[in-house]
């Protein structure tokens, strides 16, 4: 080895070593930044996941037995059927192709890309609140987290001229709220502001709770003080009062109450059935505790639609009567042959199994649509993690008369220290007549665009 060699040699070597170690460095700052990007994207689409159970996405937007949210529920309405769209990225059926300004467009606006108003039937007009920071995720989510399906959209099948969406467009300028701008993060660290967030946006629970005017807008938006999640009928079932009201609204559940319900589809008061069983299932079950906390410390901010309303005692003179094997009525005779096994005949049920029908919100509410539907129908509990067991109520059409099922209900209705008005079997007739003969149509969709028909054509 000569000098020459034996000096530049090391030089060279550390001239080598310094540009690897530089460029191994540069290299791997580059792979930091990458592993950064794609860190931030998946807590993104992790995000959105997340913010699409809260909107329950997956709902509509998934047929019987389809695929998740290749879209394809029918949904039946007076003048026709409309189908829910494939909202998978897939680029040619899907909204592959939509770029986060056209995803906002529908998801808030109520726009599709090709310019025309969506039905009501998508919640948009409470997606409205919803930030944009988590339309954002939302839309990673939508194009990063969901398989692409190839499954076109079925056009609706309504006649010319109720088909032309026109006058849902003006129903949204009259009706629809303003869209959010302000994208302040409201976080669990208010729980009443977060609360107020979730239930008056993404998870739209007014979109079911709140009555709606003539012209089928809700009644309102946000707590007015009285009419805001006071209850309606829905899909054939009384989606209850969630107010403060102490007989038929929320006024005797704790927040650990509703955050149970939300969380297993059932409590001590209750369990969750129709619509609610699915939301339960769908949605809810999936929400953080502090998101679930938070819910149950805003509804309990909301007070009673009707102030005057007073808490029921239980009264045990039923049950002596039951005893004392001194019940004669028709009503009572009904309950001791086909109810009281499981609902017993203290009104108790067994907690977390048979709901008990003792001073029960849902047994004394007003209008009876949720009791004489479930008593025809039958029902089952949602599935949820939190408990797994889904039990289920056989339903009663081919086995007790219009009168018989009204004097079951009145019965129930009277007892234990209930105090509703009595059920008559022109009540019951008119529901059974209503019941959906397979596929449900949901009620909403109907109203909305009976709604929306009439307006236009008065
Ligand atoms: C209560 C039912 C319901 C829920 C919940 C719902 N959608 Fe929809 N959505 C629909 C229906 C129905 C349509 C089609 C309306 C029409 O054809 O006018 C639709 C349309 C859309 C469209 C427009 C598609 C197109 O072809 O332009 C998008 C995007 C969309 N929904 C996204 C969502 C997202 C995201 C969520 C959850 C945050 C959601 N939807 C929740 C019922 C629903
Ligand atoms: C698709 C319509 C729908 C949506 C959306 C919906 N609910 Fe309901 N909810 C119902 C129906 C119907 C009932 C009555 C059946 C029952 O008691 O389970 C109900 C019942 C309830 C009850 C039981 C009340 C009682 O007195 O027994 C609570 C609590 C409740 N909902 C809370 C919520 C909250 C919170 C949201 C939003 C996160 C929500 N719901 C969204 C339809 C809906
Ligand atoms: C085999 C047991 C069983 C029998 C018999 C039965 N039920 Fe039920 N009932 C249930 C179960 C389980 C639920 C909860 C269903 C759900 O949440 O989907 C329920 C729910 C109810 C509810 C709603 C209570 C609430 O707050 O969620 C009412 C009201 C009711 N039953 C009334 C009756 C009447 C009236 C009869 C007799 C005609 C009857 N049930 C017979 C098991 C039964």
């Amino acid at each position: 080895m000569t000098k020459y060699t034996k000096r530049v040699l090391p030089a060279l070597a550390s001239v080598v070593m310094s540009s690897l170690a530089l460029g191994l460095a540069a290299l791997s700052t580059t792979v930091r930044a990458q592993d950064a990007t794609s860190a931030d994207m998946t807590q993104l689409i992790r995000q959105g996941a997340y913010l699409a159970q809260i909107g329950d996405c997956v709902a509509c937007h998934t047929a019987k037995d389809g695929k998740p949210f290749a879209g394809g529920l029918p949904m039946s309405i007076s003048i026709g059927t409309i189908w829910s769209s494939n909202i998978t990225p897939d680029k040619d059926t899907g909204i592959g192709s939509y770029t986060l300004d056209d995803f906002d467009r529908a998801v808030r606006h109520g726009i599709a890309k090709n310019g025309e108003t969506l039905y009501p039937a998508m919640p948009y007009p409470s997606y409205a609140k919803v930030k944009p920071s988590n339309i954002k995720a939302l839309y990673a989510y939508f194009m990063h987290g969901v398989q692409p399906v190839s499954q076109a959209n079925k056009t609706t099948d309504i006649m010319w001229p109720m088909s032309m969406r026109w006058p849902l467009s003006v129903w949204r300028k009259l009706y629809a709220p303003d869209v959010v701008t302000d994208d302040t993060p409201v976080s669990a660290t208010d729980p009443v502001l977060r609360g107020r967030y979730l239930v008056e946006g993404l998870a739209h629970c007014s979109a079911c709770h709140t009555p709606r005017k003539v012209t089928m807008q809700e009644a309102s938006l946000s707590d007015d003080g009285s009419t805001f999640l006071s209850g309606t009928v829905i899909d054939g079932y009384l989606a209850e009062n969630l107010r403060g009201d102490v007989k038929d609204g929320l006024g005797n559940w704790s927040e650990g109450d509703i955050v149970a319900f939300l969380k297993s589809g059932r409590n001590e008061h209750s369990a969750a059935f129709g619509g609610m069983a699915e939301v339960v299932q769908d949605s809810t079950q999936f929400m953080m505790d502090s998101d679930l906390m938070s819910i149950a410390t805003y509804l309990k901010t909301l007070g009673p639609a009707h102030p005057d309303q007073t808490s029921l005692t239980y009264d045990s003179a039923t049950e002596k009567m039951f005893h004392d094997g001194s019940a004669s009525s028709n009503g009572a005779i009904q309950f001791l042959n086909n109810c009281a096994a499981c609902h017993r005949t203290t009104g108790n049920g067994w907690n977390g199994t048979f709901p008990r029908l003792a001073l029960s919100t849902t047994v004394n509410t007003k209008d009876p649509s949720s009791l004489i539907r479930i008593v025809l129908s039958g029902a089952q509990m949602p599935w949820t993690a939190s408990a797994p067991t889904h039990y289920a109520m056989p339903g009663f059409a081919d086995r007790l008369s219009d009168q018989d099922l009204a004097d079951v209900l009145t019965f129930v209705r009277s007892s234990w220290g209930n105090t509703a008005p009595a059920v008559t079997s022109e009540m019951v007739a008119a529901v059974r007549k209503s019941l959906p003969e397979k596929a449900p149509a949901t009620d909403l969709q109907t109203r909305l665009i009976n709604g929306i028909c009439r307006s236009k054509t008065r």
